[in-house]
């Protein structure tokens, strides 16, 4: 069986501290799509890890790690993100697997990813301009290159191709001319380095694996409201990140799929540009932003924070089918005299439970349910009993309009700050 761990919001829930808790449970974590753009924080020995392509499993002595078909890797950054692995895991390359269908970033996809950026002026996306977007144009317009091609002799003759293309279409885009041209070495110095991973024909290796009874978990980056389909066009990223693509970006059948684990927060986060109803420009913002040090794992910059978003919930928890949910960050809201979750929204003035198409342009306005604050410090509680009624009350109203049971609540940012649900 392949269980899934997605998040539920626009990213940044805390997937990268529950993977590495649960991945003790499993054989293999497998990365389904995304690429750099992802910032996956974990903690050793109280050594903070941002971890971006590599998958979160890493620091589980007999877990392997595979980097599947749907993520777009950039070389560079993994060759700099093995450099930083390896001392606190000297055995990464050998429990490390890269899918040879996976696309490459080219370092003009990120040239490309900031002059769009820049034409679009106001109404830019706020990419991590990591190449994401341009990269995946690129994948489903046919034109891209993948891990297996640098294998290939002429793979250099390929990649000339390609930026040759690449340049005319920056030409097209105007604007500050991007320097991209000194990318280029760090980036063949990158390739030829990936040569030595272990390059597999990784649908294959999961079905040999899923076969001897392995337990594999897919690991999600950003969250269910950035999918490319279903997330608040086009302020979205380029892959689909809810559970749908893990079929796709591991190639692994439906009927393989276990469990499928829902992050979120006990709040609201979001960082870049594109709607985000329940945000708070006002000092509670801010407050939840202190306590929760939300700034963002990739770019540094400061996440935008409001009130969780039920209707945005339930919406991701039924896209993915979401069996077990688990909630993050419950100790950032411990000093809070009252909390507010949204329950519906009133969308041009009519009240709906709904997500709306025009998202981006209906003025939606966020209907609350307020819950009583805990005010009190919970995160050396060890046990859900050990919760104040409070923020049991806060969780069972959750449980309840997500019709989903939570099986998880963590209360710290360290791996052994995780309350098991009874
Ligand atoms: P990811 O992208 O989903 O892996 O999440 P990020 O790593 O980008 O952001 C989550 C941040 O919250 C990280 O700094 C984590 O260390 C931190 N974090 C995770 N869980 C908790 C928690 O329960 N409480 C607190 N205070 N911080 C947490
Ligand atoms: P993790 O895996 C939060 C956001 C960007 C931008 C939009 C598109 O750490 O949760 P892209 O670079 O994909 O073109 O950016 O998506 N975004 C994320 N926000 N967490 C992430 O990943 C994100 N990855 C992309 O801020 O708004
Ligand atoms: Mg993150």
């Amino acid at each position: 069986m392949i269980d899934v761990l997605l998040g539920l919001q626009w990213g940044d829930e805390g997937k990268g501290k529950i993977v590495d808790f649960l991945a003790s449970q499993y054989d293999i974590i497998a990365r389904f799509q995304g690429g750099p753009n992802a910032g996956h924080t974990l903690y050793l020995k109280g050594e903070k890890v941002v971890l971006h392509t590599i998958p979160s499993g890493v620091f589980q002595q007999n877990c392997l790690n595979l980097i599947g078909n749907g993520v777009v890797i950039d070389p560079v950054t993994l060759s700099k993100e093995i450099d930083k692995i390896l001392p606190l895991c000297p055995d990464l390359l050998r429990r490390l697997f890269v899918s040879q269908k996976a696309h490459l970033i080219l370092p003009t996809h990120r040239a490309l990813d900031a002059a769009s950026e820049q034409a679009k002026g106001a109404d830019k996306i706020g990419s991590t301009l990591k190449g994401i977007g341009p990269a995946y144009m690129d994948k489903t317009g046919r034109n891209g290159l993948r891990v297996g091609d640098i294998l290939s002799p002429n793979f250099k003759e390929k990649y000339n191709k390609l930026t040759q293309k690449h340049v005319q279409m920056l030409r097209q885009y105007g604007g500050t001319p991007i320097e991209w041209e000194q990318w280029e070495q760090p980036f063949f110095e990158a390739v030829e380095r990936m040569r030595f991973l272990q390059i597999v024909n990784a649908e294959y290796w999961l079905e040999g694996h899923l076969k001897n009874g392995k337990k594999i978990l897919a690991e999600g980056a950003q969250g269910s409201m950035l999918d490319i389909d279903f997330g608040t066009y086009p302020f979205v990223t380029s892959s689909n990140t809810i559970a749908a693509g893990v079929c796709s970006g591991l190639g692994v059948a439906p009927s393989r799929v276990g469990d499928v684990y829902g992050i979120t927060k006990a709040y609201c986060t979001r960082v870049g540009g594109g709607p985000f109803p329940t945000e708070l420009e006002d000092a509670t913002g801010e407050r939840l932003r202190a306590a929760g040090h939300e700034f963002g794992a990739t770019t540094g910059r400061p996440r935008r924070c409001g009130w969780i978003d039920l209707v945005a919930l339930r919406y991701a928890v039924m896209l993915s089918g979401v069996t077990k949910l688990i909630v993050t960050k419950t100790d950032v809201m411990d000093g809070f005299e009252t909390l507010q979750a949204a329950t519906e929204y009133k969308v041009n003035g009519v009240n709906t439970n709904e997500m709306p198409f025009d998202v981006c342009e209906a003025h939606i306005e966020p209907l609350y349910s307020s819950f009583k604050g805990w005010e009190t410090p919970i995160s050396e509680c060890k046990t859900f009993d050990e919760l104040p009624q409070a923020f049991k009350d806060y969780s069972k109203f959750i449980e309840t309009y997500l019709g989903t049971k939570i099986s998880h609540i963590s209360n710290g940012t360290g791996r052994d700050q995780l309350i098991v649900v009874p």
